[in-house]
C-alpha cells in the first residue's frame, strides 16, 4: 500500500464501500468551493450498486453549505441521502427534498458548527474533508473554501483527506482558521476589520482517526454567472443612488462600510454595478462568499480587501486568483463559517448587507427560499445572520418574474426567512423603498409605490384598503389570493386584468 507520510493512499472507491447504510457523512465545500468530490462520486457509484441488489443505502450528509456537483446532484441522483443540512443549492435534491424524500435542515450556517460540536445533528462517523495537504501531525491545509471544515476535522470520529493536487497550497495564505470554545468560554472575537486574522493557516485533526488520503486533481464546479441584464442594471444604479444618498447626509462614512452581497446573478451583477461607480470610495467587504465579480473589482483596486469563507469563483476566475496570489493573498481572508457570518462580528464592523429576495410583502417581509410558502428553492443560507446585524440591509429583487405572471410584491410572503424587523430597504428596477422609521401602513404605500410592478400595483392597494384594520392591515381569506392564483391558473393575475 503506497503511503502519504504516515497515513495510507487510498481509493475512493475503498472509502465509499466502507460507509455504511445510515451513517453521517460531512464533506468539505461551501459552495462548490473546496467540494469533496472523488469520495461522494465514488459513493453514488456505490449507492447504485446496493440498490441494485435490492439493498437500503442513504446517508446523512451534511456540508458548509451548498456542495458540488457530485454531491447535491450525483450523489442526490442515486438516491443515497436521506437526510441533508445546512444548505443546498442542487436540481436533483431539490426535487427530493419537496417530494419528501430527503429531510432537509434549512439553517442559518454560522449556527452548523456548535450544532455539530454540541451533537444536535447526532455523530460525525466521517468527514471527508478536501485539502491541499496534511502533515504528519495533522495539519490540514484547506483548498477553496473553510466552512465548516475545521469543525467537521474536530468532531468527526473518521477522517479522510481528498487531497487535491490542482490546487495551489498558496490558498492556504489566505486561510484564518480558529475554532470556538463552548460558551461560557468565549471571548470577543477581536476583529476590528474586515481584513484582521485572528487564527492560523490550517485546521487541526488528531492524526490517529485519519483512515487515510484519497488523491484527486478535479476543479470545483462554479457555473459562470449571467451577464447582467437591463433589470440588474437598474437595481444597480437604485442601490448605488442610494448608498451615495446616505453618504452625503453622513449616514455612511466617507471612508464606507463593509459591504455583503448574497448568492446569484443579481447580487454579482449589483456589486459590478456598485464597483463601476467612482463617487463610491474604494471599499472592503465582509461576506460570506467571494464570487466572480469581486476579483475584477480588486484587480481595480475598487475592492480594497474581503473577507469570506469560500472562493466561489469560476475556473479561470481562480487561475487569476492563484497566478497573482501576491497580490490577492495579502487582500483576502478566508475563515470558518462561523466567524464570517458571526452576528457579533457583522454588527461591530457596520456592514452593508446586500441580499436577494424571491418575493417581499408590503410590510417588508422577505421570502428568499419557498415557492407558495411549499417548495424550497436553496435555503436561507447566510442572508438572516447578515440582515439581522448589519447596520443596512437591503434586498433586491426584479419586480415580476416569469415574463409578469409572477408579482415579487405580494400581500404576504407564504413563508418568511427575513422579517420586517431586519429588513430596511428594498430595491426593485421600479425603485427603491426605505423603510426605516415608517409603520406598517406607510411601509405598505412606500413599497407598492416604488417597487411594486404597475401591474401589480392596484391589486396591493386595494388589499391594502380592503383589509382589516389594526396595527397591520390584513385579510386573512385574501392575503394569499395572488399565490392561489399562480397555483390554480399559472399567474397571479386575477381574471379580467
Ligand atoms: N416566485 C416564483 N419564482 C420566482 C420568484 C417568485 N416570487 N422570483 C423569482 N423566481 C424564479 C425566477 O424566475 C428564476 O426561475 P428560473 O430559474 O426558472 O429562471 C428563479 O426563481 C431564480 O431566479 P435567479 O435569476 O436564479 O435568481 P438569483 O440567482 O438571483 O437567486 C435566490 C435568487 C433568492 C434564489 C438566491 O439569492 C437565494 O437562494 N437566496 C437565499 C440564500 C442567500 O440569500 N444567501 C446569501 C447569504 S450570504
Amino acid at each position: 500500500m503506497s503511503m502519504y507520510g504516515p497515513f495510507p493512499v487510498l481509493s475512493a472507491e475503498e472509502v465509499a464501500s466502507g460507509i455504511q447504510h445510515g451513517q453521517t457523512v460531512s464533506f468539505s465545500g461551501f459552495s462548490p468551493a473546496g467540494a469533496a468530490k472523488a469520495v461522494p462520486e465514488a459513493l453514488a457509484a456505490h449507492a447504485r450498486a446496493q440498490h441494485a441488489l435490492g439493498k437500503p443505502f442513504k446517508i446523512r450528509v451534511m456540508t458548509g453549505a451548498s456542495s458540488g456537483h457530485s454531491i447535491d446532484e450525483d450523489l442526490a441522483s442515486a438516491e443515497a441521502i436521506s437526510w441533508r443540512a445546512p444548505y443546498q443549492t442542487g436540481k436533483a435534491l431539490r426535487k427530493q427534498i419537496n417530494a419528501q424524500q430527503v429531510e432537509y435542515v434549512d439553517m442559518h450556517l454560522s449556527h452548523l458548527p456548535q450544532m455539530v460540536a454540541w451533537g444536535f445533528l447526532g455523530e460525525v462517523d466521517l468527514a471527508v474533508i478536501e485539502a491541499t495537504d496534511i502533515t504528519p501531525d495533522g495539519r490540514v491545509y484547506l483548498s477553496t473554501s473553510i466552512g465548516a471544515s475545521p469543525t467537521y476535522l474536530k468532531y468527526a470520529k473518521k477522517v479522510v483527506v481528498e487531497l487535491n493536487r490542482r490546487q495551489s497550497p498558496r490558498l492556504a495564505e489566505m486561510a484564518d482558521i480558529i475554532v470556538m470554545p463552548p460558551p461560557p468560554h468565549r471571548n470577543p472575537i477581536p476583529i476590528m476589520d474586515p481584513l484582521t486574522r485572528i487564527g492560523c493557516p490550517y485546521a487541526v485533526v488528531d492524526p490517529a482517526k485519519v483512515m487515510g488520503i484519497v488523491e484527486n486533481d478535479a476543479p470545483d464546479t462554479v457555473q459562470n454567472f449571467d451577464e447582467p441584464d437591463a433589470i440588474c442594471e437598474t437595481i444597480g444604479s437604485h442601490v448605488t443612488a442610494f448608498l451615495l444618498k446616505e453618504m452625503a447626509c453622513g449616514r455612511i462614512p466617507k471612508s464606507f462600510l463593509p459591504l455583503q452581497a448574497g448568492v446569484g446573478n443579481l447580487a454579482n451583477g449589483v456589486m459590478a454595478a456598485i464597483g463601476s461607480t467612482p463617487e463610491i470610495p474604494n471599499f472592503l467587504m465582509y461576506s460570506e462568499v467571494f464570487q466572480d465579480s469581486l476579483v475584477d473589482l480588486m484587480e481595480q483596486e475598487r475592492l480594497l480587501g474581503a473577507s469570506a469563507t469560500s472562493l466561489t469563483v469560476t475556473t479561470e476566475k481562480l487561475k487569476r486568483i492563484v497566478d497573482h496570489i501576491d497580490f490577492f493573498g495579502p487582500r483576502i481572508v478566508l475563515r470558518p463559517q462561523e466567524i464570517s457570518n458571526h452576528p457579533g462580528v457583522i454588527r461591530r464592523l457596520g456592514v452593508i448587507a446586500i441580499n436577494t429576495a424571491l418575493e417581499v410583502d408590503i410590510y417588508g417581509n422577505v421570502n428568499s427560499s419557498h415557492l407558495f410558502g411549499t417548495d424550497i428553492m436553496n435555503g436561507i443560507g447566510g442572508s438572516g445572520e447578515f440582515t439581522r446585524n448589519s447596520y443596512l440591509s437591503i434586498f433586491i429583487t426584479p419586480s415580476i418574474a416569469k415574463g409578469g405572471k409572477i408579482s415579487c410584491v405580494v400581500p404576504f410572503c407564504p413563508h418568511i426567512d427575513n422579517n420586517e424587523h431586519s429588513v430596511q430597504v428594498v430595491v426593485t428596477e421600479q425603485g427603491l423603498a426605505d423603510l426605516r422609521g415608517l409603520g406598517p401602513l406607510q411601509r405598505a404605500r412606500k413599497l407598492i409605490d416604488h417597487c411594486a410592478h404597475p401591474a401589480y400595483q392596484d391589486i396591493l392597494n386595494r388589499y391594502v384598503k380592503e383589509s382589516r384594520n389594526g396595527h397591520i392591515r390584513h385579510d386573512l381569506l385574501k392575503c394569499f389570493e395572488l399565490h392561489r392564483n399562480l397555483l390554480e391558473k399559472g399567474t397571479m393575475l386575477p381574471e379580467g386584468s
